[in-house]
């Protein structure tokens, strides 16, 4: 059964749907089946991963549709149930029925045997689909900007969903976005959250205009911009998150069975980051990028390099994958990870 993973804050324009896109790219990119859920009617889901979807959510919870149905393929191991302004005129109808906090579980419920992780993009208040995909959550991620207010209403949001969920224990994670480390309150406010929240608080997402670049053309980070700092921030995010959840790639000797957005062809624009083809001059040793993860963030088989393996001699490969450059060896857990080609300013 995947987790259902509440991406949630009572404000709006803090990174949310950001985190949720490269979040769930990062993890699709490591071999993780995943479908993506927009429960905000202003649909920015759809936009920032560059399609239009026909169906939409409102067709799953008013209309009688199978969620199954509704889903769209937008990148390999990646598919999406859109949101649109119809979702508006859903919300009245759910909560006239019994049953209101319960009707995005039921409906999402016979999806979760096919996919590793539900990401739910919320909107920026406790809207009735906003509390539907809280009870719905197996975790629950907060993105949250490094301001005075921000950091305030974390607090309003920890209680409200703890009266939602009895308690406070799905909490998985608090994201510190849009953080400007040049500022002393930025610095501040991040130790006090830190004080308060323990490990909860991951690595900072820092403010990067390669992010709203990427979103506003439709695309991921890592296909718009692998070298940049917000790919390496969320690819790090991933890994953290990874690390969390337990999920490990499905190893290349033995691929995965095919996930069930591959019955249908992605759209050409859509086609994941491919692993260089060409054989790569031999790598100088270069410093490592400090990870706290062991496993390679490679999906693919990479390319072959005419080196061996330091450890066993084994055939050492290459792949680019999430901004990361990565060689690894097939035959031992041998892993070299640097930032693909630096990182940018
Ligand atoms: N780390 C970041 N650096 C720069 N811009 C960002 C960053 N994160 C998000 N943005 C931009 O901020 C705006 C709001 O982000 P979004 O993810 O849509 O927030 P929400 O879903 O919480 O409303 C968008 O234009 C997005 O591209
Ligand atoms: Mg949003």
């Amino acid at each position: 059964m995947g987790r259902i993973v509440a991406v949630t804050n009572l404000k709006g324009g803090i990174g949310k749907t950001t985190t949720v896109v490269n979040l769930s790219a990062g993890l699709a990119l490591k071999g993780a089946r995943v479908l993506l859920v927009d429960v905000d009617a202003q649909g920015n889901l759809a936009m920032a991963l560059g399609v239009s979807p026909r169906r939409t959510l409102y067709d799953a919870l008013v209309d009688g549709a199978r969620a199954a149905d509704c889903r769209t393929p937008v990148r390999q191991n990646l598919d999406l149930i859109a949101a649109d302004a119809t979702l508006l005129t859903a919300q009245p109808a759910i909560a006239r029925r019994p049953d209101w906090p319960r009707v995005l579980e039921q409906a999402l419920r016979p999806l979760r045997a096919e996919y590793d992780f539900i990401f739910v993009d919320c909107g920026g208040s406790l809207t009735v689909l906003n509390l539907n995909a809280l009870h719905a959550a197996t975790d629950v991620i907060v993105p949250t900007t490094v301001e005075p207010f921000a950091v305030r209403g974390l607090e309003m949001l920890v209680v409200q969903l703890s009266r939602v969920k009895g308690n406070a224990g799905s909490l998985r994670a608090i994201v510190p976005t849009l953080f400007d480390a040049r500022t002393r309150q930025s610095v501040e406010l991040l130790e006090q959250l830190r004080e308060q929240y323990g490990s909860l608080v991951m690595d900072p997402i820092r403010i990067n205009v390669r992010l709203s670049e990427s979103s506003a053309r439709g695309k991921t980070i890592y296909e718009y911009d692998p070298r940049s700092r917000g790919a390496a921030d969320y690819a790090r995010l991933v890994e953290r998150l990874s690390d969390l959840w337990g999920f490990a790639p499905p190893s290349p000797a033995q691929p995965a069975p095919p996930p069930p957005s591959s019955a249908h062809p992605l759209p050409a624009t859509h086609q994941p980051v491919a692993p260089p083809s060409a054989p790569p001059p031999p790598t100088p040793a270069t410093p490592q990028v400090a990870t706290a993860h062991q496993e390679p963030i490679v999906t693919g088989a990479g390319s072959l390099l005419s080196l061996t393996c330091p450890n066993c001699g084994g055939p050492l490969r290459r792949a680019t994958v999430a901004g990361y450059r990565v060689v690894f060896c097939d035959q031992c857990r041998y892993r070299r990870q640097e930032l693909a080609g630096g990182v940018r300013r």
